[in-house]
């Protein structure tokens, strides 16, 4: 405990039970391992001799058909990412996640049964549904539920969970793959179903956020919710700050009328350009090219020459989940901004090399280590940097009437580009096709060079800063380049401060209140 406090102490306002906020961030977090175990589980299952021999009567699949059950899930999951609203608004984050699971174990299901093409196929746009509701949720609900000074470590444990997911994906399937029978992708695949019961019942013990709560109007729900969440008691007056501060700022935001998905898209509150930097962070995290890695490892090294492609992915995998380790710690110390400048220029530098080098000297002993090695950089930046921190990022910088909405919609980029690029990919690595190799580094190291500009640009530094004290930021910093300077100044609070009702003595009655008198007295005022 001490060394964490230690390492995530970014002032001295941290309230409340650190185990706590600890324990329940990284518990949701455990959706993670659902997507990337998904996410990691086909590349290895469509190499399995005895799942060739099943679904294709060739012994072998084609180029389009690899491209085809590999992408497919990604449409799912885009599709998922963008309805997620629809239960997390209104039914609220925490049924969201119920629904996710519910969906997911059904994809499952399919995909377990099956024999032929079509029904695999099916069952992973199903999961995919379920795997893209939850990948907007999470992040979301962990930036809600967390206290500031940690927030950002949480979201990244999200990250850590899918790097693991992917680990475990590849372990397995390693271990079915010589297997001459159904188990040889019946076990990898219905695994998964252990992930979401899991994620299920833990969900059943832990409360909606205290500011989905708010939006309903249900403020001693709320108060509930945080006392729970930070350990406190109801009546704490560290959890009287939060929530007048929660409450006085969603009221202010909320005088600017009901909210619709355009709403996301306007320039009030610099709407606009937050929306625009989520969507452009998570389909640039996409365009690094890292599920070229995870998607299509083996095949590339396997062409590239690499006598045990699979050990090599295992390695790869490996070196994600254990570089993911010092991304969370970094980000409540160097900040949002540093990592994700740092990691673009480590993955840049890392992807031409491979490019360069792959091409200068192809075939070669020494040119084989060479890529393993720039490959490994390559992973080891992202897995520091831009894979937890572009879902960081779009957790924490929307207001909170339109943040279910545009978390969705961020999560929808992700899932938009990765369909494209699982999609596209094999087509420009095919032998028969355009047969890049290590060429199509080139493409990657192109996009990444787009990041460092992007985030010199465009990416406020949010570290330290609760979710209302964003906002102000952005409604009052308007070069992203100057957001370190920034000094909160609470302005919604200081603008009319609200008595919130004290936590009644019956635990019940506190859970269904309306919206109170000092809350519309303030919309008056405002
Ligand atoms: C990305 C995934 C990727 C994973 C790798 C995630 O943040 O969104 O597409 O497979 O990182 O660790």
């Amino acid at each position: 405990m001490g060394i964490l406090q230690y390492l995530f102490e970014a002032d001295d306002d941290i309230r409340g039970s650190k185990a706590r906020a600890i324990f329940v961030g990284m518990f949701v977090a455990f959706g993670g391992i659902l997507f990337g175990y998904d996410t990691g589980t086909i590349s290895g299952v469509l190499t399995m001799d005895y799942v060739k021999q099943t679904f294709t009567s060739t012994g072998g699949f084609t180029a389009s058909e690899t491209s085809l059950i590999t992408s497919i899930l990604s449409a799912g999951t885009f599709v998922g990412a963008i309805s997620a609203p629809l239960a997390s608004d209104t039914l609220g984050r925490r049924y969201g996640l119920f629904i996710s699971c519910i969906i997911f174990c059904v994809g499952v299901i399919l995909q377990t049964a099956a024999t032929t093409q079509t029904l695999l196929i099916v069952g992973r746009v199903i999961a995919g549904l379920g795997v893209g509701v939850l990948s907007s949720i999470v992040p979301l609900y962990q930036s809600e539920a967390a206290p500031k000074w940690i927030r950002g470590a949480v979201v990244s444990c999200y990250q850590w969970a899918i790097t693991l997911g992917l680990l475990l994906a590849s372990c397995v399937n390693e271990g079915t793959q010589r297997r001459n029978d159904s188990g040889s992708y019946r076990i990898p695949i219905a695994l998964q179903l252990l992930w979401a019961i899991i994620l299920f019942v833990g969900m059943a013990f832990l409360p909606d956020t205290p500011r989905f709560y708010v939006k309903k109007g249900k403020h001693e729900a709320a108060r509930a919710s945080l006392s729970k969440l930070r350990g406190l008691r109801p009546d704490d007056k560290y959890i009287e700050e939060e929530l007048e501060e929660i409450i006085a700022n969603y009221e202010y935001e909320r005088s600017f009328g009901d909210t619709s998905i355009l709403d996301c898209f306007k320039p009030a509150n610099h709407q606009l350009k937050r929306i625009m930097t989520g969507i452009a962070i998570q389909g640039l995290q996409q365009l690094t090219g890292i599920n070229f890695i995870f998607y299509y490892g083996v095949q590339f090294f396997k062409t590239s020459g690499i006598s045990n492609p699979f050990i090599i992915q295992l390695i790869m995998n490996i070196v994600n989940v254990v570089f993911t380790v010092p991304g969370i710690a970094l980000v409540e110390i160097a900040g949002r901004r540093n990592l994700l400048l740092w990691g673009a220029i480590g993955m840049c530098v890392s992807e031409f090399l491979v490019a360069i080098i792959g091409t200068a000297i192809p075939d070669s002993h020494a040119a084989n280590k060479t890529l393993i090695a720039f490959s490994c950089t390559f992973i080891a930046s992202f897995a520091a940097t831009w894979g937890p921190l572009a879902w960081v990022v779009v957790g924490e910088i929307y207001p909170l009437r339109v943040r279910g909405k545009s978390v969705a919609i961020c999560a929808g980029s992700n899932w938009l580009f990765n369909f494209v690029i699982a999609f596209i990919t094999p087509y420009l690595v095919d032998e028969d096709r355009a047969n890049l190799r290590s060429k199509v580094f080139f493409i990657w190291g192109g996009c990444t060079f787009l990041c460092i500009i992007f985030v010199y640009f465009f990416v406020y530094e949010t570290k330290g800063l609760t979710l209302e004290e964003i906002d102000e930021l952005y409604d009052t910093v308007n070069d992203a380049r100057k957001s370190r300077g920034f000094v909160p100044t609470n302005r919604y609070l200081n603008l009319a401060p609200i008595p919130v009702e004290k936590e009644s003595s019956n635990e019940n009655n506190s859970l269904e209140p309306g919206v109170d008198k000092a809350t519309v007295e303030f919309v008056e005022k405002v």
